[in-house]
């Protein structure tokens, strides 16, 4: 196994090129170096996060690649994003990270130096003849096809990092090995090539790597809290675009799709695309919790649910959902239950502060929620023996959790062990969701008729602060008379 490129990534359909053309290509092209004062975003705040990772895995080499390319189907890949982990040490974010590695590697019994592994920017000619032509025939790393990566200097100025090309991740890999930490699949070709029996231990055997670069991240810095406040303010702005293209999207035959496109070209206009994908649902099709088909059309007296994130160009990404009436006007009985899991929202809202544990939320939330199903009469048994631990039978119609912690990736931290996370208390700059919901099914017979296939979710994003927390996405409006007043003005 060899992580090196050993040949041109061309298509069967590339008209051949003759050994002229090929000369002259590799001749007369002008210096195009990038400007000497740019730097990666987040440049100040990786070595502190490198060092704090150091200090955890002390005297071990460690290794956290960006990630490889997938395929989609035949020759066409999926669009690259890189590894949250490699993106949040190294401040780089750019599809042109594709194989590229960050290794901290011990220099004694404890401190680390980083060493990033990167493909350089293509060469035009030269004496390699796959290295040389890689600019105008290769199509996955071609800068002619896929856009210029930075040459090593630049990227070692870019980062603050020292850089090696990426050829030399293979020797380091077979030469002596120390204790050494992989995070593990990301990156199927460094998985085979660290994973080989040997003298050298090459482990994360127990995933601490994987749980430790987790937890990490947990606590969000200014930077992230301003990056994650951007990818709000550019959420905020595609729900109002929704909402501008309901007439359109109500006349298609196929309207969900149409508020996907909608949201998702807001999305790539503002930052990097969509943080995870679009759920845009009409009617019954709000009780499926992932519900990212949508192809569904828009029924006008149905609500619709968004759920919807835009990710930045630093991948941050928020995660907000509104349940909206396509009417402009709640019915009596979508309101009903919309204004339970509003209640159930605030509730749980109202708890975030540090030292309140993770799950209190969930079980403010949770409360609100058992009380007014059993107050419908919907529940077998009352709400609070419905809340007891050995029952939970509410849980037919709330069916999720009520919130998870946000950032580089929509369910951030996810790796982060129980007593960190779920069994923890929350800190000051925890970011996080509170997304309460109801889902009644269509077929469930335990409810009368009027509320079957009726799915409400509500979905803020909040920062913990030092006394309670900041409500992030307050700029989209939550109660009924409020959603009815912006739908209307949107509206015209
Ligand atoms: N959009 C996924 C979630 O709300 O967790
Ligand atoms: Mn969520
Ligand atoms: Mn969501």
């Amino acid at each position: 196994m060899t992580l090196r490129q050993t040949g041109l990534n061309t298509g069967s359909h590339d008209l051949p090129v003759s050994a002229a053309l090929n000369a002259f290509m590799g001749t007369a092209w002008a210096p195009t170096p990038l400007p000497a004062e740019d730097r990666v975003p987040g440049y100040a705040v990786t070595p502190g996060r490198r060092a704090r990772l150091s200090l955890a895995f002390p005297g071990e080499r460690l290794i956290v690649p960006a990630g490889r390319l997938k395929v989609r189907s035949n020759d066409v890949d999926y669009r690259f994003r890189p590894h949250s982990a490699y993106a949040w040490l190294t401040g780089l974010t750019g599809e042109d990270q594709v194989g590229h590695v960050l290794v901290l590697e011990p220099t004694g019994p404890d401190g680390h130096e980083p060493v990033l592994y990167l493909r350089p920017r293509s060469p035009r000619g030269g004496a390699d003849p796959v290295r040389g032509a890689e600019f105008f025939r290769d199509r996955r790393y071609g800068e002619f096809w896929v856009g210029r990566r930075p040459d090593l200097d630049e990227a070692a100025r870019l980062t603050g990092v020292r850089v090696e090309h990426l050829d030399e991740l293979d020797k380091l890999l077979t030469g002596p090995q120390p204790v050494t930490r992989v995070l593990t699949g990301v990156d199927p070709e460094l998985d085979a090539a660290t994973g080989r029996p040997g003298p050298a231990a090459l482990v994360d055997a127990d995933g601490l790597f994987a749980a430790v670069l987790s937890e990490l991240r947990l606590v969000k810095d200014t930077w992230e809290v301003e990056q994650l406040q951007l990818s709000v303010d550019h959420t905020v702005l595609g729900f109002e675009d929704v909402v501008r293209a309901l007439p359109a999207a109500l006349r298609h035959h196929r309207g969900e799709r149409w508020i996907e496109g909608v949201f998702n070209l807001r999305a790539r206009a503002e930052g990097n695309g969509i943080g995870y994908e679009t759920i845009a649902a009409s009617g019954a099709h709000a009780g499926v919790l992932h519900w990212i088909r949508n192809d569904g059309a828009l029924d006008p007296n149905a609500l619709l649910l968004l759920d919807a994130g835009v990710e930045t160009d630093t991948l941050y990404t928020a995660d907000i959902t509104r349940t909206l009436p396509l009417s402009g006007t709640f019915t009596p009985v979508q309101r009903q239950v919309y204004e339970l899991v509003l209640a159930a929202q605030q509730a749980g809202i109202d708890t975030l502060r540090p030292g309140a544990r993770f799950r209190d939320f969930h079980a403010a939330a949770a409360r609100v929620i058992a009380e007014g199903l059993a107050d419908w009469g919907v529940l077998p048994v009352s709400a609070e023996e419905a809340l007891a631990e050995d029952s939970g039978v509410y849980r037919r119609y709330t069916l999720c959790g009520t919130g998870h912690m946000l950032g580089l990736d929509v369910h951030d931290c996810a790796k982060a062990r129980a007593e960190t996370y779920l069994d923890a208390v929350l800190e000051e700059g925890h970011v996080l969701t509170v997304e309460p919901g109801l889902y009644l099914q269509p077929d469930d017979e335990t409810l009368p008729a009027e509320l079957r296939g009726i799915g409400v979710r509500i979905e803020d994003d909040l920062v913990v602060t030092a006394d309670g927390a900041r409500l992030m996405s307050g700029a989209l409006p939550r109660s009924v008379p409020a959603i009815e007043a912006w739908m209307a003005e949107l509206l015209g």
